[in-house]
């Protein structure tokens, strides 16, 4: 597989059921001009352009659409009103997610729109399917994440004349693999290991929207990773909604904790890492396997969403808070120190103020290094949208601001225990002022430090802790 060269991509903004399995396209009225008028062989620029929302799965799904679409000889643009086809990557996790694709939909309406192909995929297209044509008629492609295979046939339907056409099947036992991925870092790719989502939390549209969990092959993630060494890349991230119910397919059937050392075994990978893993399915081999390969990152991400056994139970977790603290024990007891991170929701159905106080509790037990904290937002489709939601906002706003103080304190102390000690960063951005970078370190904490050197991006470097905060840190180059 070839990588397509580096051009940034457009726009990559930010931070799942029954199969409906049709394709419903309609003819183009004779009289408004058919995208066919100007995809026609022989015109010059067919461009694109697409916006992602939502989760790091999304913005790696954008990656390869965007290879589907120069494979079909399209280019990417910065400006989505200067574009031929337009793609929105939508997130449905929480309500204003969701809205955010309608106002973005909203710029295309009339003149603006017309002859253009505005497709809207992901979890919001999946979700709302049809309805979406109803709210914006000039949208003429409504894809699922679980038909992305299906979209290289989509979009020649469309160009051909066809005015509607819909991918939302979620029966499927594919993943979505392409020919060219126009990935947007250099450096650090994301891989999709697995898709879907076969738990059923009483919150979550994810099994939904992304349909039942399908795992790639070792074999042909294993050949992804060696090309990608190939191109440069040193740091594989491996994704997947319940990363660690990695089932290989392949008759070799590499446990998660297996397909983790081949990864960090390639030559050329200096840094793996893995999201998000599903606490039920958290074994000591992973431990382990971080314990066994420097290059495997000190860092796992595991989701606890409530300290409450009581609120976990009527999330449908499958976990109760002393099993998390246990796994919480296992993964302290490895040889290397392993930096924690997970996401709480507050203000579930419900949730009284004991149950809260045993989230802050857990915050206290475990010290996480981060945390990303919700307001429950009620969801279609999902057993807990029809539960007693007895919270109003400003009772959830304050508790999410109790929480979020109670890490700012912990992370803070955490942090300024690092002073003094030195760390490999990858260095990932430019700083705010000329001379300033910022690198992450194995355990995915951010450093900043100056240094003179232009081209720093993609480096491995040295520094040492001079300064804390909450959030990051300042170094010296050594
Ligand atoms: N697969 C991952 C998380 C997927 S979504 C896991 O199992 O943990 C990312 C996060 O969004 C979740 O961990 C949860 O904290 C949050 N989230 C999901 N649904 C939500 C909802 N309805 N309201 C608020 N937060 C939600
Ligand atoms: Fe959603 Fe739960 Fe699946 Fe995570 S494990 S994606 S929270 S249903
Ligand atoms: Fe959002 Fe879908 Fe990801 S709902 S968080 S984009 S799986």
């Amino acid at each position: 597989m070839a990588d397509a060269p580096h051009v940034p991509l457009a726009s990559l903004t930010g931070s799942a059921h029954p199969a409906v399995g049709r394709a419903l396209s309609s003819p183009a009225p004779a009289s408004s001009p058919g995208v066919k008028d100007l995809l026609l062989p022989g015109r010059v620029s067919k461009s694109f352009h697409i916006e992602t929302f939502g989760c790091q799965m999304n913005v790696h799904d954008s990656e390869k659409v965007a290879g589907v679409l120069l494979e079909r000889g399209y280019s990417p643009v910065d400006d989505p009103l200067a574009a031929d086809v337009i793609f929105y990557n939508t997130c449905s996790i929480r309500e204003k997610a969701a809205q955010k694709v309608f106002s973005r939909l909203g710029q295309h309406r009339g003149p603006a729109g017309r002859g253009k192909i505005i497709g809207v995929l992901g979890c919001v297209a999946q979700q709302e399917g049809e309805e979406i044509f109803e709210r914006a008629p000039w949208v003429s492609l409504v894809c699922g994440s679980a038909s992305y295979r299906r979209l290289p046939d989509l979009l020649a339907q469309l160009e051909s004349g066809n005015r509607r056409v819909m991918g939302l099947d979620t029966d499927t036992e594919e993943t979505f693999e392409t020919e060219i991925t126009r990935r947007d870092n250099p450096f650090r790719a994301y891989l999709t290991i697995i898709e879907g989502c076969d738990k059923a939390c009483s919150y979550c549209v994810v099994p939904y929207t992304r349909g039942p969990e399908r795992s790639r092959s070792s074999d042909s993630i294993l050949r992804e990773v060696r090309e990608l060494a190939a191109l440069g890349y040193s740091e594989i991230q491996l994704l997947g909604q319940t990363v660690n119910s990695y089932r290989d397919p392949a008759p070799r059937a590499l446990s998660f904790a297996d397909l983790l050392l081949a990864v960090a075994e390639t030559p050329g990978i200096r840094r793996v890492r893995f999201t998000t893993s599903h606490p039920r399915d958290f074994g000591p081999d992973i431990v382990a396997a971080i314990d066994a390969h420097p290059s495997i990152c000190d860092h796992v991400h595991l989701p606890v969403q409530s300290g409450s056994t009581s609120v976990l139970r009527r999330m449908l977790r499958t976990y109760t808070r002393d099993e998390y603290l246990e796994k919480i024990a296992m993964i302290r007891s490895a040889r290397r120190s392993i930096a924690l991170s997970t996401d709480i929701i507050v203000g579930f159905p419900g949730e009284d103020a004991n149950e809260f106080s045993e989230t802050l509790s857990l915050l206290d037990l475990v010290q996480y290094d981060q945390i990303f904290s919700f307001k429950f937002s009620p969801r279609p489709h999902t057993p807990a949208e029809h539960m007693d939601d007895a919270l109003s906002e400003e009772e959830k706003g304050s508790r999410l601001t109790t929480l979020q103080e109670r890490q700012r304190e912990i992370q803070l102390r955490r942090n300024q225990s690092f002073a003094g000690q030195s760390f490999e960063l990858l260095v990932d951005n430019r700083g705010h002022k000329p001379g300033q970078w910022a690198g992450r370190t194995s355990s995915n904490r951010v450093v900043n430090f100056a240094s003179p050197r232009p081209d720093l991006l993609g480096q491995y470097v040295q520094v040492r802790v001079t300064q804390a905060g909450p959030n990051s840190l300042l170094g010296d180059l050594v």
